[in-house]
């Protein structure tokens, strides 16, 4: 095996964050207010993983991206902030709860204008969307026994040279322990063996955070 990464340490993992974009005021002050959810907030993404994705939005020029799991809004914020001039992000959960905090801080971050949110079980939402190849970027975070379906769901939005980004695809790395059978690390090692052998995408699976794949549609 090539062991060529470099395993994190808590004293490794603050280099990194020093050297990654600095949080300003808004996500700093969600951090913190998710973090006072307790045990939720492991759902937020990590930091570096916005910049990611902030990144990721300005590269593909994204015009239209749609996420799917917003939870309190850290990665909406961190996506709609690499929106196109003009550019809308369509938000996808089902907690008014969590999501009423999004929208403070939507409104915090100047953003209320470029998103919107449909609070419905995401497979509704995406299911009735328009059958046109137009959304340039993806974000996939929600329930995990769903992602396969709402790939399929989406895939066919999706503009040719668009992008999909699914979350925790390593699972805090149950993926790779057999004796884990429980739904949810199933249906991520089923998505993951299907997306490997997907003729349709280019793929490439990251250790980013929880591990991230990228999935980019030929
Ligand atoms: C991991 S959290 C999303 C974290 C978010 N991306 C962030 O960075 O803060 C998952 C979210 O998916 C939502 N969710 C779970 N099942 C869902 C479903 N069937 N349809 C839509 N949203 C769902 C939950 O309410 C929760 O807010």
């Amino acid at each position: 095996m090539d062991d060529k990464f470099t395993a994190l340490t808590p004293q490794i993992y603050a280099y990194l964050l020093a050297h990654n974009p600095s949080r300003d005021a808004v996500l700093t002050d969600l951090a913190n207010e998710t973090a006072a959810l307790g045990g939720w907030s492991v759902m937020q993404i990590a930091h570096e993983q916005g910049a990611f994705l902030t990144l990721l939005a300005h590269l593909l020029g994204a015009r239209s991206i749609v996420e799917v799991g917003t939870f309190t809004g850290y990665s909406s914020i961190c996506l709609a902030r690499g929106l196109a001039p003009g550019g809308r992000l369509l938000c996808c959960d089902v907690s008014e709860e969590w999501t009423a905090v999004a929208r403070r801080y939507w409104e915090r971050a100047g953003l209320t204008d470029r998103i919107e949110l449909r609070i419905a079980p995401a497979l509704d939402t995406l299911r009735a969307l328009p059958e046109r190849a137009e959304i340039d970027l993806v974000f996939i975070d929600a329930d995990k026994t769903n992602y396969r379906n709402y790939y399929e769901t989406l895939l066919p939005r999706v503009r040719p040279g668009g992008l999909f980004v699914f979350d925790n695809v390593l699972w805090m790395g149950e993926v790779a322990n057999p004796a884990n059978q429980d739904e949810s690390t199933v249906a991520i090692r089923a998505l993951n063996d299907a997306l490997a052998a997907d003729a349709r995408v280019d793929t490439v699976m990251l250790p980013v955070a929880d591990g991230v794949t990228l999935a980019r549609k030929r």
